[in-house]
């Protein structure tokens, strides 16, 4: 019956490229950013979701070095040489009492701190170089530079940026190619012609810091780390070598012209041509195999090609109808946060937080926070940026997985938190004891077959949810004296505030783990296979919701919920069970009690501390107000002013996250997904009343 029901939602119609009615170009290029200054914390960025380059205000990282970062470029500082603690296999974690038995955890312990270190700060992700115009010679600051001016345009995923220095104008075209990690640059001066204008390339070792925010790299440790030099013809290629790191930045221009190596021990290498008022330069990043890089007219082409069809085919709102400032604000935001979430999320790994503009968390990425970076990809109609990561992602991670589990004396895949390419998932108490990343496969598998309900999604995700309801069915403890399943302790839920050898029943988790687990039986009743006993006697047999004075409450037994200031902050996650999550369906338990939700979000509203929450809080918040019915609400929630975007659309960060803190951006999309398809039960647009919006492209969610 429900089958039925999403075939005929697939019936909706998926916008092909030629079709769109709504001027979309006219509405994004409306919102293109300008700037006639760099910015102190963020930079104007192109990429391909694999791979991005931040310029300052000239259109290359001439005064700002903001970051060249990729999935793939990563290193490793040497390993403690403390005895016992000399290798990752060294290390033991901690051992904690869990249900009468002691469980491992990968906790960092102080007698083994320098391992444990180790493991936390390693490996970090690599700024991969610098690329700036050279005044060759001249000192010059930004401020000598005059009439500067900027455009990001969106609509082809290309930075112009004009300035004048000594009287002539410089125009410089900036972009990368959307398949390969080569930027493209065009440059057009007289003052190349007089010899007073080049560019450098310089690159930087690597840094320590959780996180490393606006900037990424060392840049006067210049002998811990070499570089050299190959040159032939209009070719040059340099090797840069950090410890275990090695890769290559290859550039190739158009013309006459040479690249000279330094000669002050640095690793600032300096490109002139001569001959022209022209240059054309591609400079392509790679680890091992050689790129054949496109020229820059093939890479403009290709980079014009594929932005127009990312904005043509997929979701899209147009809100320019409405004309009060907060429909244009929000507008803004969404085109920004499109833009930027193909450029810094749409990689073959999930995004960390700060995607490809600097480093958070060492650049390491957190499997709990990966539905709220991408899964707006999918209610965005925009399935194949998903698709780079999932579900691949799971797959290559599921034998250690599957490890970690098995270690715990677990069943299944017990999906890592703050991770690295490798899988492996950084010591930590909160990494070790969050659950709530692990129904996320059966959310993204659930919205793939709604799209694509054919045996192909089946068997793609088949293997990881097994594994994955495998786990959640044994990880939930069988409470005797209560006769319920019981989740922890010991645990952290959503909001990492409580003491984790206490809590226990948190209502997101407890709701989290019956959709996981439902949606793991109608994934094998879609094959024609046998549902695991275990999982529906979970799922049926789940600790009720911990409703407390006739709200939800964070977990079951809180004390003094509403009342204490140190309760009433953090992730307010039981919002999230009719927002983020749909209801859950009569067959699999009872309902959620609505007058219990309506007096939580009231609760919410009046009493938490909106202030210390950061990011998809409000999201989370905007559309539990929406599945509610209260659009206007989902609205004063995504402007709330601790939610804050700044010109370019980067997502401000705040005193616990670093900017750009991404999550915002996508959960943004989430929720304007939401507006424009609307939810099973609820179809179509949920705008305020009186707003005049254009939608096409989005199909209902969950
Ligand atoms: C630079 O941009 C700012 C902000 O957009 C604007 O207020 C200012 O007038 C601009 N200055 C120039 C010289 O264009
Ligand atoms: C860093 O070290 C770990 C542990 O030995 C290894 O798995 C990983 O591949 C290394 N990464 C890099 C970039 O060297
Ligand atoms: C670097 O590589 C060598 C040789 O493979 C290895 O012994 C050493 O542990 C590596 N160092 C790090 C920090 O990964
Ligand atoms: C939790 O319990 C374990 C013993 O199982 C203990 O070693 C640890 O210190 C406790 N943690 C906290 C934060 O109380
Ligand atoms: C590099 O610069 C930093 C910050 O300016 C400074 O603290 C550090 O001592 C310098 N290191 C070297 C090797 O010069
Ligand atoms: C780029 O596109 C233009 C316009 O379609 C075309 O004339 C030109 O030949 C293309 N250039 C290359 C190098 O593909
Ligand atoms: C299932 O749908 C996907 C996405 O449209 C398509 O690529 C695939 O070929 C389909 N598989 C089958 C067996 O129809
Ligand atoms: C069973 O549940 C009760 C009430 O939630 C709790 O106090 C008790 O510790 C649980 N028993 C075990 C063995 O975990
Ligand atoms: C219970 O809720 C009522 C009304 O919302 C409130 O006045 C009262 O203080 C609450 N009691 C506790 C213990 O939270
Ligand atoms: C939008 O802003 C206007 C003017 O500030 C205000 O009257 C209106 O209520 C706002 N609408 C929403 C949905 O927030």
């Amino acid at each position: 019956m429900r089958d039925l029901f999403v075939s005929l939602l697939f019936l909706y119609p998926l916008v092909a490229e030629s079709k769109t009615c709504i001027p979309r170009r006219r509405v994004v290029q409306a919102f293109n950013p300008t700037r006639n200054a760099s910015s102190d914390t963020t930079p104007f960025q192109v990429g391909n979701g694999n791979f991005a380059f931040g310029v300052d205000v000239t259109g290359l990282q001439t005064f700002k070095p903001f970051g060249t970062l990729s999935t793939w470029g990563w290193h490793n500082f040497s390993l403690p040489t403390t005895p016992g603690q000399m290798s990752p296999e060294d290390f033991r974690g901690q051992d904690i009492w869990t249900h009468g038995r002691l469980v491992n955890y990968n906790n960092p312990t102080k007698a083994q701190n320098d391992i444990s270190q180790w493991l936390i700060k390693n490996p970090q992700r690599l700024n991969l170089g610098r690329i700036g115009f050279s005044f060759c010679g001249a000192d010059v600051a930004e401020a000598d530079l005059e009439q500067k001016s900027q455009v990001l345009d969106m609509w082809s995923g290309k930075i112009v940026s004009t300035f004048v220095y000594k009287g002539n104008k410089v125009v410089v075209e900036t972009r990368v190619d959307p398949d390969s990690d080569v930027v493209g640059v065009q440059v057009e001066s007289k003052l190349l012609l007089s010899g007073d204008l080049g560019i450098f390339f310089d690159f930087p070792y690597s840094d320590i810091n959780k996180f490393d925010a606006p900037y990424v790299g060392v840049w006067n440790a210049t002998s811990s780390h070499t570089t050299t030099l190959r040159a032939s013809g209009n070719q040059a290629t340099i090797q840069h070598v950090l410890d275990n790191s090695s890769y290559f930045m290859a550039a190739q221009w158009e013309g006459d012209g040479a690249v000279s190596a330094p000669r002050d021990g640095s690793h600032r290498y300096t490109l002139k041509v001569s001959g022209s008022n022209r240059l054309k330069f591609t400079a392509a990043f790679y680890e091992k195999d050689e790129i054949k890089p496109p020229t820059t007219d093939e890479l403009a082409n290709a980079t014009d090609k594929w932005w127009r069809g990312y904005w043509r085919r997929g979701g899209f709102v147009d809100l320019t109808g409405t004309k009060t400032g907060n429909a244009t604000e929000l507008q803004r935001r969404v085109l920004l946060s499109q833009y930027l979430m193909a450029v810094n999320s749409a990689s073959t790994n999930p995004p960390q937080e700060s995607g490809l503009v600097n480093n958070g968390w060492y650049g390491k990425f957190h499997l709990e926070m990966y539905l709220w970076h991408s899964l707006q990809f999918a209610r965005w109609n925009q399935f194949p940026l998903l698709w780079r990561s999932s579900p691949n992602m799971y797959r290559r991670f599921l034998d250690s997985s599957v490890i970690r589990a098995k270690n715990q004396g677990y069943k299944g895949a017990r999906w890592g938190k703050m991770t690295d390419p490798t899988g492996r998932s950084a010591p930590g108490e909160i990494n070790s004891l969050l659950i709530w990343q692990q129904p996320h496969p059966m959310y993204f598998a659930e919205i793939d077959y709604r799209s694509f309900p054919n045996a192909t999604t089946l068997a793609n995700w088949d293997a990881v949810l097994t594994a994955t309801a495998d786990f959640m069915a044994s990880y939930a403890f069988f409470n005797e004296s209560t006769g319920v399943y019981d989740l922890g302790p010991p645990l952290y839920p959503v909001s990492e505030n409580g003491d984790y050898n206490t809590t226990m029943n948190p209502t997101f988790e407890l709701a989290y783990w019956r959709f996981g687990l439902d949606v793991a039986k109608r994934w094998k009743e879609r094959q024609g296979q046998p549902v695991p006993r275990e999982w529906v006697a979970v799922r049926d047999g789940l600790a009720p919701l911990p409703v407390q004075n006739g709200t939800y409450v964070v977990w079951e037994g809180i004390r003094d919920m509403w009342v204490d200031r140190d309760t009433v902050y953090d992730h307010p996650a039981m919002a999230a069970i009719y927002g983020l999550l749909p209801p859950p369906p009569p067959s699999s338990g009872p309902p959620l009690d609505m007058d219990a939700l309506r007096a939580t979000a009231a609760r919410i509203k009046e009493t938490w501390a909106l202030d210390r929450s950061y990011g998809w809080d409000f999201a989370m918040l905007a559309m539990n107000a929406l599945r509610l019915g209260d659009a206007r609400q989902c609205v004063e929630y995504l402007l709330h002013p601790a939610f804050q975007f700044d010109d370019a659309g980067y997502p401000l960060g705040g005193t616990r996250v670093a900017t750009p803190y991404f999550p915002n951006s996508a959960s943004l999309l989430l929720t304007v997904a939401m507006m424009a398809g609307g939810w099973d039960g609820a179809e179509g647009m949920h705008f305020p009343e009186g707003w005049d919006v254009k939608v096409e492209g989005f199909i209902p969610g969950l």
